[in-house]
C-alpha cells in the first residue's frame, strides 16, 4: 500500500495534481456532480490503471473531462445540437456521447473500444484550473470503488481508495451531489442514457424531444449492451435499501424526505423543506453516513421516504433504485472479480 496524498486547491496542489496526472498516476479530483478519479487520457497504462484502483469491469467506458468546448470538440464530432448543447449547458452536469474523431488520440480503453467518447466540461474552478495545466482530456469515472456509492467529499474518496491512488485533490463539497446527466447524440434521436444533475426538460428545451430515459429495470433487462457502466447496483451501500416507505422500524435507518416517519432510531434528513435540489447535494452523504451508522447500531437496513418522481427527483430516484437492487443480480463484488478481469485485456497490452 502506497500513501495518498491530499493535495489543497490552490496553485501549487493544482499544479502538483497536474505533474502527477502527466507522468501517468491516478489523482482524483472534486467536480459539481462527485469526485472523479482522474488519469491521463491518453495514456493506455495509466487508463488501464483507473479500472485497477476501481475493481471496475474492464468494459465499462469513461468520461472524459475537458476545460472546455473547443478542446471537447477537437476530439469528437460535434453537430448542431452538440454545439448548442455545450453553449447552453457547458461547464455544468451534461456529458455528450459524440462519435471519435479519426485523429481522436485518447486511449481506446478509455472508451472500451467503442467509436464513441462521453466528453463534458466540468462547473468546478480548481477542476478546470487543473484540466488547463494537464492540457489532456482527463479520463475520469466516480472516485470509488466498483458498486460504491459515488464521492461528494475528499474524505469519502480517501475511504474508499485511500492507498490505491497517488492523490486526491480537495476541491470540498460537491455542490449537485449526483452524476452527471448522460446524453447519447451519436444516433439519430438524442437519448438520455442516464439520468443526472441537469434535468430532461432543460435539455429538451434545447434540443427537442430525447428519446426515453433507461430505467434501472430496462437495463437489468437489456445488461451491458449500450451503455454497460449502467450497472444496476452501481450505487450500492452495504445495508439493505427498502424504498417507498410509507412506516418505519425501530431497527432501520430512515432516510428522509420532508417531515420525517417517526420511529426511526437514526436518521438523515435529505431536505426538511422538500428541496429536490438540496436532497441531490445530500444524497450519496446520506447514504454513506446511514450505512456507517446504522450498521454500528445494528440495524437491519435504510427505510427510504419517497422522493417525487420529477425534475432532479428522476435522477435521485434513479440513484435509489440502484442502490435498493439487490447486488446478487448484478455486479460482483470486486473482490470477487479475479486480477485478470479486473483489469481487462486491454490493460495487460497497453
Ligand atoms: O458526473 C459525472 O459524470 C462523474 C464526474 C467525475 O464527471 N463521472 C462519472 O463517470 O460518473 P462514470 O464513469 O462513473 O460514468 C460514466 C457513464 C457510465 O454510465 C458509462 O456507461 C457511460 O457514462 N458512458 C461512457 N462512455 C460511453 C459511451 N461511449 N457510450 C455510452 N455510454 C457511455
Ligand atoms: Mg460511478
Amino acid at each position: 500500500m502506497r500513501q495518498t496524498r491530499l493535495l489543497q486547491a490552490d496553485p501549487a496542489g493544482i499544479a502538483e495534481a497536474a505533474r502527477l496526472l502527466l507522468e501517468g498516476e491516478l489523482v482524483a479530483f472534486g467536480t459539481e456532480t462527485v469526485y472523479g478519479l482522474g488519469a491521463d487520457a491518453t495514456n493506455d497504462r495509466a487508463v488501464a490503471a483507473i479500472f485497477q484502483a476501481k475493481g471496475r469491469p474492464h468494459f465499462n467506458p469513461l468520461i472524459c473531462h475537458y476545460p472546455d468546448a473547443d478542446a471537447v470538440f477537437a476530439h469528437v464530432e460535434a453537430d448542431d445540437r452538440a454545439r448548442a448543447l455545450a453553449a447552453a449547458f457547458w461547464p455544468g452536469p451534461l456529458t455528450l456521447v459524440l462519435p471519435r474523431r479519426a485523429d481522436c488520440p485518447v486511449a481506446l480503453l478509455a472508451g472500451a473500444g467503442l467509436e464513441t467518447l462521453a466528453v463534458r466540461v466540468p462547473d468546478r474552478a480548481a477542476a478546470l484550473a487543473l484540466l488547463r495545466a494537464v492540457g489532456r482530456p482527463v479520463a475520469a469515472p466516480s472516485a470509488n470503488r466498483s458498486g460504491q456509492v459515488s464521492p461528494t467529499t475528499a474524505a469519502h474518496v480517501l475511504d474508499g481508495l485511500g492507498g490505491r491512488i497517488a492523490a486526491v485533490l480537495d476541491c470540498g463539497v460537491c455542490e449537485v451531489g449526483l452524476e452527471s446527466s448522460v446524453l447519447d447524440l451519436a444516433g439519430g434521436t438524442p437519448v438520455l442514457l442516464r439520468p443526472g444533475g441537469l434535468t430532461r426538460e432543460r435539455i429538451e428545451a434545447v434540443v427537442g424531444r430525447v428519446g426515453a430515459g433507461i430505467t434501472p429495470a430496462q437495463v437489468e433487462a437489456a445488461r451491458g449492451l449500450r451503455s454497460p457502466g449502467l450497472l444496476v447496483s452501481h450505487y450500492a451501500p452495504s445495508l439493505p435499501v427498502r424504498l417507498e416507505a410509507h412506516q418505519v422500524a425501530d431497527d432501520e435507518a430512515l432516510l428522509a424526505f420532508g417531515l420525517p416517519l417517526s420511529g426511526a432510531a437514526v436518521t438523515f434528513q435529505l431536505s426538511a423543506g422538500g428541496d429536490l435540489g438540496e436532497a441531490a447535494a445530500r444524497l450519496f452523504a446520506g447514504l454513506r453516513w446511514l450505512d456507517a451508522e446504522g450498521g454500528r447500531l445494528g440495524m437491519r437496513g435504510i427505510a427510504v421516504m419517497p422522493v417525487p418522481d420529477q425534475d432532479l427527483g428522476v435522477a435521485i430516484n434513479d440513484r435509489l433504485q440502484r442502490a435498493a437492487a439487490p447486488r446478487s443480480a448484478s455486479i460482483p463484488p470486486a473482490a470477487a472479480i479475479p486480477p485478470a478481469a479486473a483489469t481487462g485485456p486491454g490493460a495487460t497490452s497497453a
